[in-house]
């Protein structure tokens, strides 16, 4: 494999004894079915948002990539449309109808065609009176406030495996009422439903949103990422500090990846990665995967780092040291070893130092540690010594 890691984000782990070859591969992934771990997929709403080029075609041609691309293999699972999928009006039942420009074959045809691929299928709404996107004309798609029941019903029908509920036009009904409202709608459906609570940290969801009655697998922390360094920086230091309220099954969720749509360096591409990776984030590519460039498919595919994600313990990574623009975060797995992520937010580079006691490790042992974007494997006392160049991020497994 390329190693690309730029000279300055090489590291001496302390310690460092001679560096093992990386033919030994820590385990790829946790079971990607399980659904208590982190969402692994894509959504087509940060590469196209409502562009004319979101269509059937474009979202099967997606399903196809996973598959040559080796995204199914390395743990994505979810194809998932965002806004604009709808069709204006509800039809004469007043059930959702999709856009007959855009899914002229329908919905239900499209998710058989991305089941066909082994992977699953996940649908977008509001619980508002309209969507978000667009106010064309005056009129928003139709959301699904007071029609939950009718609406999980269609999706259910049309064989939905995840459901992105957004916030918009919300006529500022108590938050509560309304995921518990789709929520409670979806489980009565008859059809195992994921529940992607997407009201943008408004309402501290991450106090309420994993437990009964809503129960959601995931929920929105911050507002919409954007495809540069200040907004991901932004939404990462959001974020990490929520660690505590994630668990199994329900997970922070801070937005999905920019990776690959081109308004950050690969180096900043890198540190999202590791950084959504080791937060234990929904994993939800989202550029065109019909014509991603090599470098930034290399990344989603780090084995090493979405490991790291879809660790089976299932904790989010602790914030241990935030200081000078240096963020240091742990994250313990269930064989017992640390992933820790070191993230140089500064314009500079930084040499930085983390002690075994740092990390949670005891001093005076012998450790494997693993660099996982250099695949490297070597011996140290468990403190990392490491050079990071601006906006960089490196990524260590360490264990006995
Ligand atoms: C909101 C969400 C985004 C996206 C758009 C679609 O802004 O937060 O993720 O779904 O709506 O209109």
């Amino acid at each position: 494999m390329k190693d690309f890691i730029p000279s300055l984000l090489r590291t001496a782990v302390s310690f460092a004894f001679v560096a093992a070859t990386a033919a030994t591969a820590m385990p790829a992934h946790a079971d990607a079915a399980t659904p208590a771990l982190p969402q692994m997929g894509f959504n087509n709403w940060n590469s196209t948002h409502c562009r004319d080029e979101f269509d059937e075609a474009m979202i099967r041609g997606i399903a196809d990539k996973f598959i040559s691309l080796g995204l199914r293999d390395a743990g994505y699972q979810y194809v998932n449309i965002d806004d604009c999928w709808a069709n204006w009006q509800r039809d004469k039942d007043g059930h959702l109808q999709a856009n007959p420009k855009r899914f002229p074959s329908g919905i239900k045809a499209l998710a058989a065609y991305i089941h066909q691929h082994g992977l699953k299928f996940g649908l977008y709404s509001s619980a508002g009176v309209s969507t978000c996107e667009p106010l064309k004309e005056n009129r928003g798609f139709p959301g699904g406030l007071d029609h939950e029941k009718d609406d999980a019903a269609t999706f259910a029908s049309w064989d939905v495996d995840y459901l992105k509920y957004d916030n918009c036009n919300n006529q500022k009904i108590d938050a509560h009422k309304r995921y518990t409202a789709m929520a409670e709608a979806l489980r009565g459906s008859g059809r195992q439903i994921f529940f992607s609570m997407c009201e943008w940290g408004e309402n501290k969801p991450w106090l309420w949103a994993g437990k009964p009655p809503v129960d959601a697998g995931s929920w929105r922390t911050t507002g919409d990422i954007s495809d540069n360094y200040a907004s991901m920086l932004k939404i990462f230091k959001e974020n990490v500090v929520l660690d505590h309220y994630a668990s199994l099954g329900h997970w922070n969720d801070p937005d999905m990846l920019e990776v690959g749509n081109g308004g950050m360096t690969d180096v900043e591409y890198r540190s999202h990665f590791s950084l959504w990776s080791i937060m234990a984030a929904p994993l939800l590519i989202g550029t065109d995967l019909r014509t991603i460039k090599p470098d930034a498919l290399q990344i989603l595919l780090n084995k090493d780092v979405i490991a790291v994600n879809q660790d089976p313990l299932g904790v989010q990574g602790h914030q241990v040291r935030d200081a000078g623009g240096i963020h240091v975060i742990v994250k313990p797995l269930k064989d017992g070893s640390r992933a820790v992520a070191v993230f140089n937010e500064t314009d500079t580079a930084h040499g930085v130092t983390v002690a075994a006691s740092e990390l949670g490790l005891k001093a005076g042992q012998s450790y494997n540690v693993r660099d996982l974007w250099a695949h490297t494997q070597t011996k140290g006392d468990g403190s990392i010594k490491t050079e990071l160049a601006p906006h960089a991020t490196v990524m260590y497994r360490i264990g006995q």
